[in-house]
């Protein structure tokens, strides 16, 4: 099984990245042969700044060791580095219909919040349909809101293997009884449910957009505001709490079933104010988080090693493209 997936390197991440993300990235190292990647083409559709483009990206990649992920496992690489990306991108956008896009909630949401509505951020799907069907990827982990990214992806693969591939049967990708498979390999998506959206501190999804996130590598003191700073009412301390809310649903993401199970019981008797559970909360949010982050800081003393291993996984990552790349330049009429 190849499973594929990518983080874009377009802020500092926070708690509905590990949530949403990374920490099933980790996981599923063992399952499968993973490649992982930092979308640094993507997030030049936010990121203008090319000093803070850079940064970005090595954070980013620090980010993903720092919560395990083995690099002598799981191929570990920069989207920039595999210049096959934007070749099978400007292919594959021959056969995307413009309705697709036109319709993209992501682009949408991204044009209601201010961004500029340029080419980059209208064609942002199909560079990551590119990204998703150049390596035959199997499996592809996403948030809850990138699923529609994933259907385009299946929809345009389906499209490309009609055009290009003489008796392709849309029924029967593989070709099991055509014998005709298709040359771009339909991906599952991989949504993690239970932890789908983590709050932000005001209530709203977490997002680095809306300035209510509570950050994984930012240093003690930040951490501490965030947390204290979560949005809660004014029950007081003896009455039962309200649940759902912010700090509850944060509660719930972060310890474990069990020591939630006694905060439930706290938060619907009453007694405990919102300043007690807050401080549980950061707590949780150390005992989880410290041995990572101390981890983060050390590779951040060492960027050769970083670069070191984004180089290899890149030329790992473009062996496993050479041979999907090979057969749509043949198929398409530009093989070399
Ligand atoms: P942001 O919303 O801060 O811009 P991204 O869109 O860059 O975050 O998300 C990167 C990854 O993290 C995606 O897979 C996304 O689904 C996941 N993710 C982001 N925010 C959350 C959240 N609040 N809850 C769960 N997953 C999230
Ligand atoms: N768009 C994804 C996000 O914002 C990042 C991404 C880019 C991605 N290319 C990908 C995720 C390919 C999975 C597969 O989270």
């Amino acid at each position: 099984m190849r499973i594929l997936s990518g983080i874009q390197s377009s802020g500092q991440l926070h708690l509905g990245n590990y949530y949403g993300a990374i920490r099933q990235f980790v996981e599923l190292q063992h399952q499968g042969e993973a490649l992982y990647f930092i979308a640094n083409l993507h997030a030049l559709t936010t990121v203008r700044d090319p000093a803070a483009a850079r940064a970005l990206t090595r954070d980013t990649a620090m980010a993903f060791l720092a919560f395990g992920l083995d690099p002598s496992r799981a191929i570990l690489f920069r989207q920039s580095d595999i210049p096959e990306i934007t070749e099978l991108y400007w292919i594959l956008g021959t056969v995307v219909p413009l309705s697709n896009l036109d319709r993209a909630h992501s682009y949408k949401d991204k044009v209601a919040r201010g961004i500029s509505a340029d080419f980059g951020l209208f064609a942002y799907p199909v560079l990551m349909a590119a990204d998703i069907l150049l390596y035959g990827s199997d499996v592809v982990p996403v948030g809850r809101d990138q699923m529609q990214h994933l259907e385009f992806a299946r929809d345009w693969a389906t499209k490309f293997n009609i055009a290009y591939v003489p008796g392709f049967d849309p029924a029967d990708p593989t070709g099991k009884s055509t014998g005709r498979p298709g040359i771009l390999k339909m991906p599952e998506a991989l949504i993690q449910e239970e932890t789908a959206a983590v709050p932000g501190v005001d209530g709203l999804k977490m997002s680095k957009s809306y300035d209510n996130t509570i950050d994984l590598f930012a240093d003690d003191a930040e951490i501490q505001r965030s947390i204290m700073g979560i949005r809660t009412d004014s029950t007081p301390v003896e009455a039962p709490k309200p649940p759902g809310t912010a700090l509850y649903q944060l509660l719930q993401v972060m310890l474990p079933a069990s020591e939630f199970a006694e905060v439930d019981r706290a938060w619907r008797e009453g007694g405990k104010g919102y300043g007690d559970f807050k401080k549980l909360l950061l707590a949780a949010y150390h005992h989880t988080f410290d041995e990572a982050r101390a981890r983060y800081r050390a590779l951040a003393q060492d960027p050769a090693e970083v670069e070191r291993i984004l180089r290899r996984g890149a030329e790992r990552a473009r062996a496993v493209a050479a041979p999907v790349i090979a057969s749509v330049r043949e198929a398409v009429g530009i093989e070399r």
